[in-house]
């Protein structure tokens, strides 16, 4: 008999889910119109060893819905995990929102949230070096409010009509489908080198936030300014945020390929444990406001979806919590089904006229009639509202609402003028009146000509190991391109950014930075525009570093669901792994045993200890930090093991925190980490666990000691 783990977390979303559910649990097989199947192994045949007749209906229901199982993946963010969740607000944003689950702190709103990368297929590797898109499905009292953002801040493009473009670029080159999820590749540097606009999120794709360690440590934004309003329709700007409690942190490129090959699942698998765990990831919902008086008094345009607003000019506000606390049922028909639209809006929010927005606003509609096969899939059961839907449309494939009455149409006698508009005090949705008054144009507005300023900040607020990571991303991704010229002119950008960070990159491509940047660039005729008016300029940016933009700078004082593999064979010290053990759990980490084979390890004492992992089906590239008890026998066997050594230098080098207690020295002398400076604060070595455990907490909160890469000595 088939059981299941009962989760408890049941919101109106899953109260609404539940007519969906099935379980087939102490049931019998049927056909899909509910006739018992008394044989599922034979199909229909004229005799034992005769040819199969048509006549069998439940074989060919069985085939027919197989060979339907596939759907068009999403053109972009095909690849993605999904998880429910409630968000709550901490306190009335009534002053500039009418939203209504922005009211009141007591209402629970469920949520459906999908984070993806952008360029790989569904099959793709989580690990890719991408953009990763954090999409948030409110369904509130008034209808659903999609929050379809990323974790990124800015974007490639300015205008819309650039996206295909863009997207033909990264994808896998066409006449072979070559890279899979990856950007480092001629057409998609060819296209870059040729949009100075992209060069501020270049910074960012090319940053470790291009490498989160899970999708619960990394932050999302809505890129573009939108607008709150209240009761009176008064507009205030606001750009979105979520800030993650874990904080952020990323891993190393050369960890992130490895992960590729381990576990291509790291992050889905990262997500879906530390829900089924119960330790449930969370976010703040941020916003920054800005009056519509101030609209004009920056230096950057708030439409210019490549630009960030500092927080050092309009600090986030944090206004509510985002809980993920349930993982789907079934992933193909909530996570792959979902549909979220930035068009999803409810009243209280609007949009502003960001040309990359405003395109958007056509896109996801349009892809997804072809994605889910037609009109009708706000009925699938992920997508519909728990908000009432009444209206005139009907019909359509797969139409599952079964419209009763004579009236399709409005306005109308016969149904009594039903359904009715909704006035605004009603909760009728209105747009905010903006004022235009324009000519009709295909033109760029000149604020949106400064390509650099922004990108400049980004790379000067970055750490030391973080602007080495960046010129390394460079290195390694234009060193694949194989076209010079790119990478020439790949150059001239850069070195509008910052020379140093161009002379870096060029000294690792061998080539010297281009005396003058490659001009025209970005051409674009206006009826009556000259072309070199267009060219990218530079504004002396006030801010010379923002330290939000940092990752150094983020929340380091929580271990909570860190992992962290403990290295034992036979004759290992059991009390020590115990108080190591007990000690990383009360701060609500997870220790794992990783042993030269499964099955049973033997302590010094005779204990059997059950290992987690052998160490070919665990790899460091997995775990956060590596702990190493003591036991003459056990740290023999380690020593001698070409794995466990390699497990320890790769960790090593990938700047993690290391632990040993008792006496570990042979091993140790036969790893990288043996010979660890003395004030590397992350290799910890010690008599008894006792003594080093806040050590290494510390240690492992602080994700990683990146100084350590500096000597490049370690060949793991
Ligand atoms: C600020 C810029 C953008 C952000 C933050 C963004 C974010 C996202 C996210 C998070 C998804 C995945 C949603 C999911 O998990 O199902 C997505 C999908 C998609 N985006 Fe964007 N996007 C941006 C720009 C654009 C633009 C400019 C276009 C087109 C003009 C576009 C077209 C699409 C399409 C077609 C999909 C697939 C939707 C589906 O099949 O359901 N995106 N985007």
């Amino acid at each position: 008999m088939a059981t299941k783990k009962k989760n408890t977390n049941v919101s109106k979303k899953q109260v609404d889910l539940d007519t969906n559910r099935e379980d087939g649990a102490d049931q019998f097989l049927t056909t899909n119109h509910g006739v018992r199947i008394n044989d599922n192994q034979n199909s229909l045949k004229a005799g034992e060893r005769g040819p199969t007749l048509l006549e069998d209906f439940i074989m060919r229901e069985k085939i027919t819905h197989f060979d339907h199982e596939r759907i068009p993946e999403r053109i972009v963010h095909a690849r993605g995990s999904g998880a429910h969740g409630v968000f709550q607000v901490y306190e009335s944003m009534a002053k500039v929102t009418k939203a209504k689950f922005l009211q009141d702190p007591k209402r629970e709103t469920p949520v459906f949230v999908r984070f993806s990368t952008v360029a790989g297929f569904r099959g793709s590797t989580d690990l890719a070096r991408d953009v990763r898109g954090f999409a948030v499905k409110f369904y509130t009292d008034e209808g659903n409010f999609d929050l379809v953002g990323n974790n990124m801040p800015v974007f490639f493009i300015q205008d819309a009509v650039k996206f295909p473009d863009l997207i033909h670029a990264v994808k896998p080159e066409p006449h072979n489908e070559m890279p899979q999820a990856a950007s480092a590749h001629d057409t998609f540097w060819d296209f870059i080198s040729l949009m100075p606009e992209s060069a501020h999120m270049i910074m960012w794709v090319m940053s470790d936030r291009a490498l989160p360690r899970s999708y619960r440590m990394m932050e999302g934004f809505g890129v573009h300014t939108f607008r709150f309003l209240n009761e009176q329709n008064k507009s205030t700007f606001v750009k979105f945020h979520w800030k993650p409690l874990l904080g952020v942190h990323s891993v190393a490129w050369d960890e992130a390929q490895n992960i590729s090959g381990k576990d291509a699942d790291f992050h889905r698998r990262d997500l879906w444990e530390a829900i089924e765990s119960g330790v449930f990831p969370e976010w703040e919902l941020g916003v920054q406001l800005v009056k519509e008086s101030d609209e004009h008094k920056f230096e950057f345009d708030l439409l210019d979806p490549t630009k960030l607003i500092p927080e050092e000019l309009v600090p986030v506000q944090r206004i509510g919590k985002l809980t993920l606390n349930r993982n789907p049922d079934n992933f193909f028909a909530e996570t792959e089904q979902v549909a979220y639209h930035v068009g999803h809006v409810v009243p209280g929010i609007d949009f502003s006229n960001d040309p990359l927005l405003q395109g958007r606003l056509f896109s996801y509609l349009d892809t997804q009639l072809k994605r889910l096969g037609g009109p009708n899939f706000h009925e699938i059961p992920i997508n519909r509202p728990v908000a009432p839907v009444h209206n005139n449309q009907r019909d359509g494939h797969m139409r599952q609402t079964i419209n009763t009455g004579r009236v399709s149409y409005e306005p109308n006698s016969i149904g009594g003028g039903c359904p009715f508009q909704a006035a605004m005090a009603d909760g009728g949705f209105n747009s905010f009146e903006e004022r235009i008054d324009a000519k009709k144009v295909r033109q760029r507005s000149p604020s949106f000509h400064d390509h650099f300023s922004q990108a400049t900040l980004f790379y000067n607020s970055q750490s030391d190991s973080e602007q080495r990571h960046i010129v390394n991303a460079l290195r390694f991704e234009l060193g694949k391109v194989e076209i010079p010229d790119i990478r020439v002119r790949m150059l001239g950008i850069l070195s509008q950014v910052s020379k140093d960070l161009a002379e870096q990159v060029a000294e690792g491509l061998g080539i010297p930075v281009p005396a003058k940047p490659e001009q025209p660039m970005n051409q674009s005729f206006g009826a009556d525009t000259d072309p070199k008016s267009v060219q990218p300029k530079k504004v002396r940016s006030s801010l010379e570093s923002s330290a939000a933009l940092s990752m150094k700078n983020t929340v380091k004082n929580t271990i909570k669901s860190r992992k962290v593999a403990a290295l034992i064979a036979d004759g290992f010290d059991g009390k020590h792994l115990e108080a190591m053990k007990k000690a990383l759990m009360a701060e609500g980490a997870m220790l794992k045993t990783v042993a030269p084979r499964n099955g049973v390890i033997k302590t010094a004492d005779g204990k059997a200890v059950a290992a987690d992992f052998s160490l070919l089906t665990a790899a460091s590239v997995l775990f956060d930090a590596v702990y190493i008890p003591g036991g003459a026998a056990s740290i023999e066997t380690l020593a001698d093991s070409a794995d466990a050594c390699h497990f320890v230098d790769e960790a090593y080098k990938h700047c993690k925190a290391i632990c040993a207690t008792g006496d570990t020295t042979e091993f140790l002398e036969s790893t990288y980490a043996g010979e660890a400076d003395d004030d590397d604060e992350a290799v910890i070595i010690a008599a008894n666990p006792g003594k080093v455990a806040a050590a290494f907490i510390t240690a492992i909160a602080n994700h990683r000691n990146w100084d350590r890469e500096v000597e490049r000595k370690i060949p793991a």
